[in-house]
């Protein structure tokens, strides 16, 4: 049931902030964060390594940027099917996370057998509680996100990023590094990101505009730095899977290494900038773009907007949240233009071609 909308993808996208809202209830009992029995002692973990694919793997890369600057706790990321054939030693003192939308990724479930009888402990963020990822799990944290139909992960994406992002708010209280006063606060404006999601989602239309231009291009570039970098790489994975436009994320500090021998006018560049600590850096790796005739599709807030977005060919404004939470937030407009860039395209977009939902086999 689409209830009320054309594709699953748009229906998925629209229930992000009830999701999060229920996802929030579940974890944020009484005082604080409460994880299922017998929940994580992070004070006793020296290292963390996380394995995924896909989506998935961008939620972990992404979470290794919480778990090291709040929690100052070392974290490997890694995509299953390498992880798995590499081999690499876990030694102990080491915490292995999986994440899976389904549980079943027949990758992810291999590289978490590997694990076994290596790692101190072994958990998982799933969406399908019933799950072998789950069930082969010391310890399986749900993301209710409810069931995601949609070939392209959305709304399971902001809730895994939702619970890695709690894991990383309770491992900074376990190693001493937050107070429970800071703590609260960001759980405070946690609470509040459903409204704030459904804000930004007003503002659909501006994407149609928009998207329409992009799907004339053959190649589309994604700009981020510091958290907004895995976001870069989810909002090309987003953009290639349903629209089959060629799309590459770049560390913006990366595109003097290489990427910028791409740039014309013909190549739109899609910056994702919130005005955080590192907005000046990514504005500037924006202007090199845009003296090389490059066209720019600035997605920041309202302060960004004012300060960079002058001669850039289109600005997406996000409302404003902590930096920490920017990730949560700006996976929607990824989404989004992904979404009406395929339909300008007129492409299947719940069932893309080549692609299932569920990739149970290597
Ligand atoms: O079920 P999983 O989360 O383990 O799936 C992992 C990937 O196959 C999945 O995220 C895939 O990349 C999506 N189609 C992305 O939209």
């Amino acid at each position: 049931d689409k209830a009320g909308h054309k594709h699953f993808m748009a229906k998925e996208i629209a229930e992000q902030p009830v999701v999060l809202s229920d996802a929030l209830a579940a974890y944020l009992t009484g005082d604080g964060i409460a994880l299922p029995d017998p929940g994580v002692d992070f004070s006793r973990i020296d290292r963390l390594t996380m394995v995924a694919c896909g989506t998935a793997f961008y939620a972990c890369f992404t979470a290794k940027y919480w778990f090291e600057q709040l929690a100052g706790l070392p974290v490997e990321v890694d995509i299953a099917s390498e992880f798995r054939y590499r081999e690499p030693p876990v030694l102990p003192g080491t915490t292995a996370l999986f994440v899976s939308q389904s549980g079943e990724t027949a990758d992810t479930l291999a590289a978490l057998r590997y694990c076994k009888n290596k790692a101190d402990r072994i958990l998982s963020v799933v969406n399908v509680a019933e799950s072998s990822i789950a069930r082969e799990s010391d310890l399986a944290l749900p993301i209710h996100a409810g069931v995601e139909v949609g070939v392209a992960s959305t709304k399971a994406f902001t809730c895994q990023l939702n619970v890695l992002l709690l894991l990383a708010i309770k491992a900074a209280e376990d190693r001493g590094r937050l107070s429970a006063e800071d703590r609260d606060a960001m759980l405070a404006a946690l609470r509040t990101l459903p409204g704030v999601m459904n804000a930004a989602l007003a503002r659909d239309n501006a994407f149609e505009h928009i998207a329409r231009q992009l799907s004339e291009a053959r190649d589309i570039l994604f700009l981020g730095r510091g958290l907004m970098y895995p976001l870069a790489l989810e909002g090309a994975l987003k953009l290639k899977e349903i629209s089959y436009i060629h799309a590459e994320a770049y560390a913006s500090g990366e595109l003097k290494h290489g990427p910028i021998a791409l740039i014309d006018k013909t190549v739109p560049v899609v910056v994702m900038a919130p005005r955080d600590r590192l907005f000046e850096k990514t504005v500037s790796n924006m202007q090199e773009v845009m003296a090389r005739g490059g066209k720019v599709v600035l997605i920041t807030d309202a302060k960004g907007a004012e300060i960079a977005g002058q001669d850039v060919w289109h600005v997406i404004q996000m409302p404003e949240v902590p930096e920490i939470l920017t990730p949560l937030l700006y996976a929607l407009p990824a989404q989004l233009l992904a979404y009406h860039t395929a339909i300008a395209k007129g492409t299947d977009v719940d069932q893309p071609r080549n692609l299932a939902k569920s990739v149970t086999v290597e």
